[in-house]
């Protein structure tokens, strides 16, 4: 069993994007920058938000964050996503989810310009994704794509299973994984909350994505021998004995799947870091205009 490292990956992609960094600031150009606009005090939105401000420092990128207060009208909102849009100092941008309520977080995505849709929440951007044609991929799927790359994970002709259908992880990685790319080529299957039998098919699973968003939930009856485990899940978990009262832990039961597992993602230090990484890939490719020349 491997059990992928998905924290020393995301360090070693991070030097490589600081070394193209440095490339374009030796050609006196402007280093990336990316924005980010952060609405209210969502705990864990603060949290994610840091780190990918963080992050970008790290490999030497502008970086911007907007912080307005959850009463923040739409319209404002809108107001703030125009100027950015029209900001040509800036690559790309994110607005951070969730929104409060009173946001209608369709509009504030379908306003932001795909050019700059770093996040590649955009149907622009999905629908080229789709397509097979140059996008911003979102930063889960892209992070899992860059992980079986590096790792030498071959979906071809293998059964993979995805549980979960969202717009940002499962539909998209569903999509990659079957397309003629590497690593793709592969035989998908989705499941959802309305699958019947769940086990009969994780069962079939040469490799099985877990994005259900319930801690714990595949264990090791529902896997066979070998398979190749992805586990996007971040779930908190009461842990009374932590200085938070909290932990995290994954979609996937690890101590018990791990034995019967090929490769498989640990939480926290699997797929996590990697998304941070594909918004700093996204950033680079924007301000390169790699896919909208
Ligand atoms: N909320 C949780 N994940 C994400 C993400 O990748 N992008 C944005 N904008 N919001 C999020």
């Amino acid at each position: 069993m491997t059990e992928i490292n998905g924290t020393l990956l995301a360090q070693e992609i991070k030097k490589e994007i600081a070394e193209e960094v440095l490339k374009i600031t030796n050609e006196g150009k402007r280093p990336p920058h990316l924005a980010a606009v952060l609405i209210g005090e969502d705990p864990a939105s603060q949290v994610y938000v840091r780190n990918k401000v963080k992050s970008c420092e790290e490999v030497g990128f502008q970086s911007t964050l907007i912080r307005r207060d959850a009463a923040i009208s739409e319209e404002e909102l809108l107001g703030i996503v125009d100027d950015l849009n029209r900001n040509s100092e800036i690559d790309g941008f994110i607005v951070q989810l969730p929104l409060p309520r009173h946001i209608n977080e369709d509009r504030v995505t379908l306003a932001i310009k795909p050019e700059k849709d770093v996040d590649g929440f955009h149907p622009v951007n999905f629908g080229r994704m789709a397509q097979g044609l140059p996008c911003y991929l979102p930063a889960t799927p892209c992070g899992i794509i860059e992980m079986m790359k590096r790792y030498n994970i071959s979906a071809e002709g293998k059964e993979v299973v995805v549980i979960g259908r969202s717009n940002i992880v499962g539909t998209p990685i569903a999509l990659l994984l079957s397309q003629k790319s590497n690593p793709g080529n592969g035989t998908v299957t989705i499941c959802h909350s309305r699958t019947q039998n769940l086990r009969e098919h994780t069962l079939k699973a040469d490799i099985l994505i877990a994005a259900i968003g319930r801690a714990n939930f595949v264990t090791a009856d529902m896997v066979k021998e070998g398979v190749v485990v992805i586990d996007v899940g971040i779930n908190r978990v009461d842990a009374p004995e932590t200085k938070r009262g909290y932990k995290l832990a994954g979609d996937v039961d690890f101590a018990g799947v791990a034995p019967k597992a090929s490769f498989i993602t640990p939480v926290p230090g699997g797929v996590g870091p990697m998304t941070v990484v594909s918004l700093l890939l996204n950033t680079l490719k924007a301000n390169r205009k790699e896919i909208y020349p």
